[in-house]
């Protein structure tokens, strides 16, 4: 296994959530963590000082992926003064639900760019910028199964689960590709606790994953050298029995988030 002391890891969306808790994980195994957020400015300061508790050298840096030049500039920005990247960790994305038949082309645009193009894009840019290193794209157990409650987020994810594996095959030996798919970890902005507490009846473990389990999971494929192409589910074992399909509001969804 390949140490990570004295690695630099950009993470995307770092600052709340799952996000956070792989920044801390990677500080503690020796990482100087980039925490990229967009609009929690607070959390992400905070995170900071939580990291210079850990070790110094961790650094802050802001960007909306949905815009071209800020998501551009973002690794670039990162290079000079003799530094580089050695892992990239694909974390942002924005979860919402639209009934397939009241998809319009500005949520679908959306859910594209953010969940599909701006990973993709970094990717390139690692691929271009950095000489060596991993890059890690989170996506969602959903990309195992036909999921319609999972909308144009779900086909987004998918994308990126097929752009991982054709960059593995393309970039190797200098870089690995892998992704982390989560089952049911956090709770979504405007979906009810309940809701999610119902589900886990689905879920073969019978329990939701800790965000820390995700870090792991990063943490594992960041150091693993022969490992590339993988998708590692840590969900419980919720890919391998699909959506919960028997929940009407799910496979008949006829909210709109979009
Ligand atoms: N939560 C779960 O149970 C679950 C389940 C399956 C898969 N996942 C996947 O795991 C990852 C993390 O999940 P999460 O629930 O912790 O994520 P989240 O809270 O929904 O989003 C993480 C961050 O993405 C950033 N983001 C959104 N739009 C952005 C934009 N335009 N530009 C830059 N950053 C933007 C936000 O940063 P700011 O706050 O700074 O704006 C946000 O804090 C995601 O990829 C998600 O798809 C999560």
């Amino acid at each position: 296994m390949k140490s990570l002391a004295n690695s630099r890891v950009l993470i995307t969306g770092a600052s709340v959530r799952i996000g956070r808790q792989i920044a801390l994980q990677f500080a503690k195994a020796g990482s100087t963590v980039v925490v990229h957020y967009n609009q929690s400015e607070e959390p992400a300061r905070e995170l900071l000082a939580m990291l210079e508790q850990i070790s110094p050298g961790h650094e802050l840096v802001q960007a909306d992926l949905l815009v071209d030049g800020e998501r551009e500039a973002l690794i670039p920005g990162l290079m000079g003064g003799g530094r580089s990247l050695n892992c990239l960790i694909n974390n942002a994305s924005v979860y919402r639900r639209c009934q397939l038949a009241n998809v319009i082309s500005e949520s679908l645009r959306e859910d594209f760019q953010i969940n599909f193009e701006a990973p993709f894009l970094l990717m390139r840019d690692f691929a271009r910028f950095c000489e060596e290193g991993s890059i890690i794209n989170i996506l969602d157990q959903r990309v195992a199964t036909v999921d319609p409650s999972a909308g144009t987020y779900g086909f987004a994810k998918k994308s990126l689960r097929d752009a991982t594996e054709a960059a593995a095959v393309q970039w190797a030996p200098r870089i690995r590709v892998n992704a982390v798919a989560p089952g049911i970890v956090l709770t979504p902005p405007g979906i009810a606790p309940e809701k999610i507490e119902r589900l886990i009846k689905y879920v073969p473990m019978a329990q939701r994953s800790d965000p820390e389990e995700i870090a792991e999971a990063c943490l594992f494929l960041a150091q693993a050298e022969t490992i590339t192409g993988q998708i590692l589910y840590v969900d419980g074992g919720l890919h391998l029995v699909g959506p919960d399909l028997q929940e009407p509001d799910d496979a008949h969804y006829t909210g709109s988030d979009c």
